[in-house]
């Protein structure tokens, strides 16, 4: 038996339902809050992600599922959605047009982690970006509008809050911290002395416990900010308490992606394991410009769909539609045109064996649906048509013409 990869999942039946009614009412609540659809492709040239999420980040250094194709390309697949829908915007030339345009989208991500709970190789997301608002009222929009999605679906969660802060304040930030980290060399761990040297601020979230420790009085981006990333961060907060979503500040919150600046935040969950991030997200000013389009201010989140899809509390289903059933096989013909006209408006499930009545209404029950209607020589005869009401059990004859 051939089976799927390690860390690829099919999504099938019950799991289909709360995957779909996720999409559908993550995508109801972004187009409320003016975004549209976008799609992007699978597969980009490597160098976007590199550009982008960067080199010295776990994902473009371990986790990328990077080929040559056979025209001689070097491209991967994409292991997050902001880098793709970035080169979008540019190469459709909207950094030029100038305004506002705000996107969401949702598909598959590949990244070759190790697969464990939570964690996939193949995984999806629900994205949005928000190109051309630089105000920070945009960053508490998009911590809403996550918030909005969470509660519709009767989810709980924890929101942490960082500023990784600008241009301005964050390299003199970076050689404090450089100053702190190689103080304490010798005891921390080979990935931090490594990171020392490519992205320093990433020390911050290292798993490590002795290396947390000996970080515990490090230097903290937040007493670090320029005015302007001080004051846009008392306002986040502010509109945030306004709005009742509660928060936690997290000076340690750097995420894994290069391309952020200011606002950074991530919503876990407590019941879900290790891997406890649902989403993340944040403000990234510098990356349009970094892959060659016009400068424009852009902030943006991306929720895990199949880490939400164990917390999400289905709403309870609505029996619904037709099954349709002959007693005779002479009925069949009758029962498949009837069928036809009537799924033009309703969901009709017809069964093609012949059963009796006992066993039509045991298959009609199993599938879920409101009308068991069934066709055998007597309803051939009169022209009829037997239907049971599966809710409010209810039985009756109609004429086929009426039905
Ligand atoms: P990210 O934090 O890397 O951000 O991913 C967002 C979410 O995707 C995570 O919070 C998690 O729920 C889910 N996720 C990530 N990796 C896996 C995995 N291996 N298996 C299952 N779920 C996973 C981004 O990707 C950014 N592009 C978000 C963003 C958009 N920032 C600005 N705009």
């Amino acid at each position: 038996m051939i089976a799927s990869l390690r860390g690829m999942n099919d999504i099938l039946s019950e799991d289909y339902e709360r995957f779909t009614y996720f999409i559908t009412t993550a995508t109801n609540i972004a187009q409320r809050y003016g975004f549209h659809f976008i799609e992007t492709p699978l597969l980009e040239e490597t160098t976007l992600f590199k550009r982008s999420v960067g080199e010295s980040s776990d994902i473009v250094g371990k986790e990328m599922y990077q080929f040559i194709d056979k025209g001689g390309n070097d491209v991967c697949l994409r292991p997050e959605g902001t880098a793709g829908v970035v080169r979008a915007f540019i190469q459709k030339k909207l950094d030029r047009a100038g305004g506002i345009h705000r996107f969401f989208y949702h598909g598959a991500m590949f990244r070759y982690e190790r697969p464990q709970k939570g964690r996939l190789r193949q995984f999806h997301q629900f994205g949005v970006e928000s190109f051309g608002e630089s105000s920070v009222y945009e960053d508490a929009s998009m911590i809403m509008m996550v918030s909005d999605i969470l509660k519709t679906l009767g989810i709980g969660y924890r929101l942490q809050l960082n500023s990784l802060g600008c241009n301005e304040c964050m390299p003199p930030y970076r050689t404090k911290l450089v100053k702190f980290v190689k103080e304490c060399q010798d005891g921390i761990c080979e990935d931090c002395i490594r990171r020392v040297d490519t992205n320093p601020i990433r020390v911050l979230d290292c798993k490590n416990g002795s290396c947390q420790e000996l970080y515990v009085g490090a230097p903290k981006l937040l007493n670090h900010l320029c005015l302007t990333c001080s004051d846009d961060f008392k306002l986040l907060k502010k509109i945030l308490d306004d709005n009742s979503i509660k928060y936690e500040i997290d000076t340690n919150l750097v995420r894994g992606l290069d391309y952020y600046s200011k606002t950074a935040f991530e919503f876990v969950s407590d019941e879900i394991g290790s891997q406890s991030a649902i989403a993340g997200g944040g403000r990234y000013d510098r990356l349009v410009e970094f892959l060659d389009g016009r400068p424009t201010p852009a902030v943006g989140f991306a929720m895990g769909i199949e880490r939400l899809m164990e917390l999400i509390k289905m709403p309870q289903t609505k029996k619904d539609g037709y099954y349709m059933g002959a007693m005779d096989e002479e009925a069949l013909d009758f029962v498949v045109q009837i069928a036809h006209k009537k799924r033009q408006t309703d969901k009709v499930i017809v069964e093609y064996k012949s059963k009796n009545l006992k066993n039509h209404l045991k298959a009609a029950d199993k599938a879920n649906v409101k009308y068991c209607a069934v066709i055998g020589s007597n309803e051939m005869r009169d022209k009829n048509i037997w239907i049971k009401n599966l809710e409010d059990k209810s039985e009756y004859t109609i004429p086929m013409s009426e039905f």
